[in-house]
């Protein structure tokens, strides 16, 4: 296959991959990110930040997204939201006053976000704003997760520098692996002028369907590609991920006991133990 070939050489395989529990006043920032749209971005950064919080880690979810699909999957309507991450990255106002608790902590969304890449745009700093807006409340929390939109616009810049690592939900189709290249070339440039440290932690195959033989290859292609940084955990497909946000519930609320629930725990302790876990399954 052409595109696996290419993508082999993409990303640095380090040969000791770092865990990602927090130390005692560390805190993990980590950035949800694929271009493509529809590879559960949103579905990744509330189930997993709900499994994080079900082990007793203090969460706090950030929507960057102005589509507001975070915001609403808590039950909350970013129609009506008179503050939101726009004014935290554009006005400057201070985070805690747009965080909401619902199952975890939320810092919302509104429609308004669309026009932040033209009014940061002029701004000096314009790339650091989320970093700087984290900054006071960072201590507070062991996981931030921030989902983004699917483009690499400023909003995603915003994500790579504020983040310590940088999470890629990857649907298990082969289309879906070649945006990867983009996505690494981005981190790359992040990585040269604004925040030296970032990359991905890992790689998380979604959608899949065993039954189907092209998302099992893609999958086979997905490690073979990129080895240790593919988590074990398959996010399978079933409706309750589609189900679950119209009752503003993640999936671990909607349905505790369920299979949808059990697979983002499992995704969850995969994170918190780094490497290990995926070169002894
Ligand atoms: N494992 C799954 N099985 C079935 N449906 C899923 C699964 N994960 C997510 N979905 C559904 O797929 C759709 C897209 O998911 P989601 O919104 O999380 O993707 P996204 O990457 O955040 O999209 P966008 O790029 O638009 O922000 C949603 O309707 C969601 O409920
Ligand atoms: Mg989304």
């Amino acid at each position: 296959m052409a595109i696996h070939m290419g993508l082999a050489r993409l990303l640095p395989r380090p040969a000791v991959r770092p865990a990602s529990v927090p130390l005692p006043g560390e805190t993990q920032v980590i950035a949800l990110a694929n271009q493509k749209g529809g590879v559960a971005k949103t579905t990744t950064t509330l189930n997993l930040g709900v499994a994080f919080a079900e082990q007793g880690y203090k969460v706090l979810l950030i929507d960057l997204d102005p589509q507001g699909n975070l915001t609403m999957s808590q039950g909350l309507n970013p129609d009506t939201i008179e503050k939101s991450m726009f004014d935290v990255l554009v006005h400057r106002l201070p985070i805690e006053q747009v965080i909401e608790t619902v199952e975890v902590d939320i810092a919302v969304s509104s429609i308004d976000l669309a026009g932040a890449d033209m009014a940061l745009s002029s701004q000096i700093g314009r790339e650091r704003a989320l970093d700087k807006a984290l900054a006071p409340i960072r201590d507070e929390y062991d996981f931030i997760l921030i989902d983004t939109p699917p483009s690499l616009g400023l909003l995603t810049i915003n994500a790579f520098v504020a983040a310590t690592g940088v999470l890629v939900p990857v649907q298990t189709e082969y289309l879906s692996l070649r945006g990867l290249v983009q996505l690494e070339n981005t981190l790359a440039m992040v990585r040269e002028n604004l925040n030296p440290k970032v990359e991905i932690i890992g790689i998380v195959p979604t959608m899949y369907d065993k039954r189907v033989t092209h998302s099992r290859e893609a999958d086979e292609i997905l490690r073979e590609s990129f080895g240790e940084l593919v988590y074990n955990t398959r996010i399978r497909k079933t409706v309750r991920f589609a189900e679950a946000p119209v009752k503003g519930l993640s999936v671990l609320a909607y349905e505790p006991a369920g299979d949808a629930a059990r697979m983002y725990r499992d995704l969850a302790k995969e994170v918190l133990s780094g490497q290990k876990s995926r070169q002894h399954a």
